[in-house]
Order: C-alpha cells, then structure tokens, then sequence
C-alpha cells in the first residue's frame, strides 16, 4: 500500500510549474507521463512537443520534470519508458542525452525483477484535468487551469472485484463533474461501486455537500480510502450524523445484494452516481432495486421525516371529519415542498436524480438493464448527445471520451 504514500517530487513539480498554457503539447507530454499512458501515446506526445522528432530540448524537458528527481515514481514504467525513448530517438539518428543512457543503465543493474508483469502490482498514477483557455469562470477550474489527483490503482484489472483499476466511465464522470459543476456543489451525493474513488474526489473539489462513496469489495474499499487520504481528505466510516468537515469524505461498505431497505432510505442523496457499474447480469436486480429506493425517496422516507403523505392536498380530512394537523407534500415539476395546513409551504427538496455513465460491452446485458429498470418504474433518458462534459483529459489516448455513454434517472413516481 505504501507506493504513492510520500508525496511525489514529481507530482510537487507538476504542480508548482507554472508551464506556459500555450505550451500545451509539453503539458500533454508530462501530464501522460504521470498518467502511466501507455509507451507508445507518450511517445508520440514527445514528438509532437518536438515538432515530429524527440530534440534534446524535449529530452531535456522530461528529464528536469520526471527523470532527476523520481520520488516513489514506479520505478518499472521509468526503466521501460527510457528504453523506448532511447531507442526512438536513436532510430531518428537523434542525440541522447547522457543523463538518459546513465539513468538507464542505474535501472538495469537495479531493478531486474520487473514488477510491471507482476499482476497484483500497485502503482501510483497521477490524473491531470487540463481546464481549456476560457474556462476560468468554472468553480472547478483552478488557476494554473490544471487539477491533479493521485490515485494508487492495481496494475491487475480484476483486483478488488474491478475496483481498483480506474474505468473510463469514472474519467467520463469526473469530467462531468468538473465541467457542470452546479449540477452537484451544495447538492449531498452518493456514488455507488465508487472503485478508486476519482469521481469523490471530483465531487469534494466542487464543494458538493456531502460525498457518500460505496463499494461492495473491501480491499476496493481500504484502496478508496488511502486514496481519498492521499489526496487530503478526511475519511469518515460508517458513521451516520452529518460532518461539519467541508474535507470529510464518507466511505461506506455496501453490497447491493444487501443494502437494506431502511439503511438506503436513511441516505436521502439529491445525486446518486455510478460508473461502469452495469455489467454483471447476476447483480443488475439488487443494483435497480438499489437505485429505485434511493430515487423513490420522495414518496419514502422523506415523507415520513417531514409530513403525512396521505394527500397532496393540505386540506386532507380524516374518515372522523376532523382536519389533518399533518402537513402534506406536494411532489411536482421534480421538487417536492412541504405544505401547511394554512397553505404556507416551508421546504423545497428536488427529487433526487442519478447519473450513471457506462460503456456497452454487452449489449444484452444493456438492456437487461433497461427492463428491470422499467419495471422499477425507473425513467431512463439517454444524455450522451445532450450534456456533454469537456474534454479534459487530451492527453490520454487510453480513454476514449465518445466510447461512454450517460444515462439520467430518476423514479417515474416522484414525477
Ligand atoms: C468496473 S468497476 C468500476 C469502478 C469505478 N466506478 C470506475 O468506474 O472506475 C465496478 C465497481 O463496482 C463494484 N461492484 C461490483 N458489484 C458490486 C455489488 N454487487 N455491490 C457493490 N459494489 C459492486 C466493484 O467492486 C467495482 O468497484
């Protein structure tokens, strides 16, 4: 677990430089770099910082930003990617620098055990949202325009029941997130198979009111959390009462399976979220229940905290004549206010609505999806072409934005 535990001179460089926002190819170059991309997309970034070849300008440039000083950087990529590099620009005929045959040759007589092919490897990757010009108004763009999160992730895709890789519905999220930002700060939000826990750290950054962040698996759960305080948040576990801790981030152990009735009526989230968390058939009955009590709380537990909802009309008689001294909740137009006997109305709720951001691998599997959620008298929109977040992470090639699609759900009751 201790691989990304003392702070990265590399991360601390990538964010006190104040790299010159037109120099986005050298920014996409480091940002893929902390990213753990691929060889190839890393390559191709240093080229095109380079103007189609790997200058001694550009070598020099990885070098002071990711080379000299490699804190905890895992140390395997390192050795792997100076090869590559090395290689590349000697093919080109290029020059090498001696820092980089030097550091390599260091690698190859130290690290011989390449824990790159060991699966249960952790690694340390560092996901940069590089805001584009012009976005300084978002409440979520940060003045250097760049928003860097460390996550600590299992080179192992299947590790902690998938939940300790990042997936790019959790990306697509997190973009979301950062790019519609009053869709969720002020709002209490609730995700559910939060794996590593990017998309938390998304929603604290944008001062939403409450984060509760779930997962069924606990060594997911125990990854969410060092992640979580890897990147100064406070973790809260399973406690109920609301923290006054702006930095307080809940993590909570919840296996669809057996989330019960009462314990979901107890969240009362405004926002529910999910990422990459359709594609098991086995599971998709205790995920649409899940979902349906946690959007049908309007017509639940709200009403039973705060007024009789035997009636929408506040005049409601009882079979003895006598007036309710109860009031009544009127659910329209997506909020949901308390009405008083004397017609006054106190509190205003909107009924809660989840986000679930997915990528089709199956499409049976899909609409399996699609009619239980029908039967949960669930109202599934397809957003994809109509809330489109920015486009924050360029530099990756291994996340294709356009390959997520978002669904928006809300329960047909509260209608
Ligand atoms: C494909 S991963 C996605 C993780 C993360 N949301 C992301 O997009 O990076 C699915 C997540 O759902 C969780 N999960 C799967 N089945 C579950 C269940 N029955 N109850 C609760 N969580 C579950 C897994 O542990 C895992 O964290």
């Amino acid at each position: 677990m201790a691989c990304c535990r003392r702070k990265s001179r590399v991360v601390e460089v990538a964010m006190e430089q104040d790299l010159d926002p037109s120099l986005s190819s050298s920014r996409h170059l480091l940002s893929s770099i902390l990213a753990i991309e691929p060889f190839h997309c890393v390559i191709s970034h240093a080229r095109a910082f380079g103007g189609g070849s790997i200058t001694e300008q550009v070598q020099q440039f990885i070098w002071d930003h990711c080379l000299s000083t490699p804190g905890d950087f895992h140390a395997p990529y390192l050795k792997n990617f100076l090869k590559k590099l090395i290689t590349q620009v000697e093919l080109d005929h290029g020059y090498v620098l001696d820092n980089l045959y030097e550091l390599y040759a260091h690698y190859m007589t130290s690290f011989k055990d390449d824990s790159l092919g060991k699966r249960d490897a952790r690694i340390c990757k560092r996901i940069s949202f590089l805001f584009p010009e012009g976005c300084s108004e978002l409440l979520s763009c940060p003045h250097s325009r760049v928003l860097v999160f460390s996550l600590q992730c299992s080179l192992n895709m299947l590790e902690g029941d998938t939940g300790c890789s990042i997936w790019p519905s959790s990306l697509f999220l997190s973009e979301l997130i950062l790019s519609h930002p009053e869709l969720f700060s002020n709002k209490s939000c609730f995700e559910i198979g939060s794996g590593v826990g990017l998309v938390g750290l998304c929603l604290a950054h944008v001062k939403a009111s409450k984060v509760i962040l779930t997962d069924g698996d606990l060594s997911t759960l125990a990854n969410m959390k060092f992640n979580l305080e890897l990147n100064q948040l406070n973790v809260e576990a399973n406690m109920p009462e609301r923290s006054k801790d702006p930095n307080m981030v809940k993590c909570l152990y919840l296996p669809w399976e057996s989330a019960s009735e009462s314990q979901l009526q107890d969240i009362m989230p405004d926002v529910i979220l999910g990422a990459d968390v359709i594609y098991d058939p086995v599971c998709l009955p205790h995920l649409v229940r899940v979902l349906a009590t946690l959007l049908n709380q309007m017509n639940s537990s709200f009403c039973r905290q705060h007024a009789s909802c035997k009636s929408l009309s506040p005049n409601i008689k009882h079979g003895n004549g006598e007036q309710n001294h109860e009031d009544a909740i009127d659910i329209c137009n997506g909020r949901c206010k308390t009405i008083h006997n004397d017609g006054s109305s106190s509190m205003s709720k909107e009924v809660p609505i989840a986000y679930i951001a997915y990528v089709i691998r199956n499409i049976e599997t899909f609409n399996y999806f699609l009619t239980l959620g029908e039967q949960a008298n669930l109202d599934i929109v397809d957003l994809t072409d109509s809330l489109k977040p920015l486009n924050l992470l360029c530099y990756m090639q291994s996340y294709n934005q356009a390959s997520v699609r978002l669904l928006r759900i809300t329960s047909s009751n509260t209608q």
